[in-house]
């Protein structure tokens, strides 16, 4: 049985935040993280709060990739406040973390039997992670990034304000932006792929490539940063529906240990990874498939697999994204004495099921070399 899930009503645009001035509500608990408190953007929320006479709690002790331990001291004060909505306000970060709480919570109320379930409503900074519109959520435990998954988190409504972006700078729109172009390509060459979230891939794809460059140059060019906004919202739906692959296990069994940004190890391991799953003659084709909507005219299958690894380098390069592992930074000692433990975690790791091709530990022993 097909299941395509389009749960939050996403509010869009300069007067998104209008639905705060309406909707029935009396306690906000806020997540957030201290970027967001020192730029003031969260009080673009709380005055709305403020002039209707609403409580609202702060939790703003989320660092990036959150961890177990913020999860679990916001738990507690969510726990102890009881709000009737809550808001997450951030990057992946902030909106993962709040979203763990919602589910650990959830979890405990469940089994005690005092479940109510609060509004949730998500409010991206970064175009992003699309974790407004999906059931996904990535907790950091020590040296492991664990994925879940449970339709309980998904927001009850998404605020997509391009106010809330601008503050951006070039390499965090560089970064976030390379993840978006992840999640649109693994979700098109998923195992769980349909018409659906091919549609809106391909999108999110072709806006990205049309305008995350000149973004990333001049931040303040407003139409490309609306539509980059909605092309990671866009991919989100794609690959809450479709799941994502190899590519996003790999960046996370390295960013949980060596705490590089999420999208720019995305950015780095993607051209290999699509030359790697190319083995796969389906997704050889669906590669094809997306080198031919960016406008290139490959003649077989393998030359559009070369044209889009290529063009993602490039763009990539311009936004000084380094090529390889080694330029990033990662140490060779660590990476190589590491890296069994690196392949158990991409082994384990939920993205790797949908992924299109199956490989041994000794085909993704060379892949992980080769990137670095
Ligand atoms: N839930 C999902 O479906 C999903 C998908 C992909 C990634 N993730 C996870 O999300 C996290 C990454 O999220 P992210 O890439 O959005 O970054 P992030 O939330 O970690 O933020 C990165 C940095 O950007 C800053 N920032 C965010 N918005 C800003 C703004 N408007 N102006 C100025 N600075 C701003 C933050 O304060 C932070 O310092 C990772 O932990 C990743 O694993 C989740
Ligand atoms: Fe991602």
């Amino acid at each position: 049985m097909g299941l395509f899930q389009i749960k939050p009503d996403i509010h869009y645009g300069a007067n998104s935040l209008d639905i705060l001035r309406i909707m029935e509500i009396e306690k906000v608990f806020l997540v957030t993280d201290e970027n967001m408190v020192k730029l003031k953007v969260v009080n673009r929320i709380t005055n709305i709060l403020k002039s209707r006479g609403i409580d609202a709690k702060i939790y703003s002790d989320v660092k990036p990739d959150p961890t177990d331990e913020e999860i679990i001291k916001g738990m507690l004060e969510l726990s102890a406040y009881d709000p009737d909505c809550i808001i997450a306000l951030g990057g992946g970060s902030p909106i993962d973390a709040c979203k763990s709480m919602i589910y650990f919570t959830n979890k405990i109320k469940k089994a005690m039997g005092e479940y109510k379930k609060p509004k949730f409503i998500a409010v991206p900074t970064t175009s992003g992670t699309g974790s407004e519109v999906t059931s996904y959520a990535v907790v950091t435990t020590q040296s492991k990034k664990i994925p879940l998954s449970d339709s309980e988190m998904l927001p009850d409504i998404a605020i997509l304000n391009p106010e809330f972006i601008k503050t951006l700078p070039p390499s965090i729109i560089a970064d976030t932006g390379m993840d978006v172009l992840t999640h649109a390509i693994e979700a098109y060459v998923s195992r769980s792929r349909n018409l659906f979230t091919n549609t809106l891939a391909i999108g999110a794809i072709k806006t990205v490539f049309a305008d995350l460059v000149s973004n990333f140059e001049n931040p303040e060019l407003e139409r490309e940063r609306i539509d980059l906004q909605i092309a990671s919202c866009m991919a989100g739906v794609a690959f809450s529906n479709a799941g994502l692959g190899i590519n996003h296990s790999i960046a996370h069994s390295l960013g949980a240990r060596f705490h590089k940004p999420h999208g720019r190890l995305n950015a780095i391991i993607m051209p290999k990874v699509i030359e790697f799953n190319a083995q796969n003659k389906n997704a050889a084709r669906y590669y094809r498939e997306i080198a031919e909507a960016l406008g290139f005219a490959p003649k077989e299958d393998a030359e559009g697999v070369q044209i889009l690894a290529k063009a993602i380098k490039m763009r990539a390069a311009k936004m000084s994204i380094p090529g390889s592992l080694r330029e990033l930074g990662i140490p060779e000692d660590q990476y190589f004495s590491e890296m069994e433990s690196v392949i158990d975690q991409i082994e384990n790791d939920m993205c790797t099921g949908e992924n299109p091709r199956r490989f041994s530990r000794i085909e993704m022993k060379q892949l992980l070399t080769d990137l670095y």
